[in-house]
């Protein structure tokens, strides 16, 4: 059987395949490895979007359940069950409310990190009621929290948290492979700030027509700006379709 990788290099060249080709479950297991064999002397940064094929991760009410088949979804709980930590910003928690733990796969619940400094996450939510999981929120300024929830406070550049600073700050609490799940302006704020080192990019055979876009970078005028990041492709359950991008291994041109 074609190891995932052969699989990508094979839909590649061989595109009317690809729409019926579904890369077996076991198989997809080797696009962990770069998560489960990072070192530990480092941060190991993923993150991840679940999209239409035109681009948007929910409609204009910021409905997006369920953009993605069950093959995405699994997918990000096997994400989850690989990290240390999940990231997201308040933006998800206001429109979803995950509880942002691993149930569709065997593993471990990771720390759930929520960025919010404006001090908006309310009491109720999900994310602070199971006692399975810590829960961290990355604020700017110190201050009483929700309970079940314990604060981080880092310093404001100009509008925003470094995600650097995040990053560094989660390692210096043992949290050293982690998952920014999203919203877009999240991961997109990690990507500008050369934070994430694998980007998957999950993209369902849908058309929302209008909605709430996906990544949006800093701006360029030339294609020649561009990342094109060493990417692989799998087909999963349902025709979702993972770009797994290597943002180390990136050219420009
Ligand atoms: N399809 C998917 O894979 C997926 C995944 C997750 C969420 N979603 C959808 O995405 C939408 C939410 O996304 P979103 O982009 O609007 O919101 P978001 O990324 O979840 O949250 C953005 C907010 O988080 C805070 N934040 C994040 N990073 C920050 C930083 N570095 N420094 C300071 N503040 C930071 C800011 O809060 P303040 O506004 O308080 O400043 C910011 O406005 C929802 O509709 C949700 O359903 C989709």
């Amino acid at each position: 059987m074609p190891s995932p990788i052969n699989e990508a290099a094979v839909l590649h060249s061989e595109r009317r395949e690809a729409v019926l080709r579904v890369t077996p479950p076991a198989a997809l297991d080797t696009i962990f490895a770069p998560i489960r064999d990072a070192s530990p002397d480092r941060s190991f940064v993923v993150a991840q979007l679940g999209q239409s094929l035109d681009g948007r991760i929910a409609t204009p009410t910021g409905a997006s359940r369920w953009i993605n088949g069950s093959g995405a979804l699994d997918h990000l709980h096997r994400l989850r069950a690989h990290v240390d930590a999940v990231v997201v910003g308040i933006g998800t928690i206001a429109a979803d409310d995950p509880l942002l733990t691993v149930r569709r796969v065997e593993g471990r619940h990771p720390v759930r990190v929520v960025i919010d400094p404006n001090r908006r996450l309310p009491a109720h939510a999900r994310c602070l009621s199971s006692g399975d999981a810590r829960c961290i929120v990355v604020r700017t300024s110190p201050g009483a929290t929700p309970d079940g929830a314990e604060a981080l406070v880092l310093d404001r550049h100009g509008d925003d948290i470094a995600p650097g600073d995040i990053v560094s700050a989660l390692f210096q609490l043992g949290l050293k492979k982690i998952l920014v799940e999203g919203g877009a302006s999240t991961v997109s704020k990690f990507i500008d700030a050369g934070a994430v080192d694998r980007l998957h990019v999950l993209v369902a055979p849908v058309i929302l027509g209008s909605g709430i876009n996906g990544l949006s970078l800093k701006p360029i005028s030339e294609l020649t700006e561009a990342y094109r990041p060493v990417t692989h492709v799998h087909i999963l359950d349902e025709g979702d379709v993972l770009f797994d991008c290597d943002l180390r291994r990136t050219w420009k041109g």
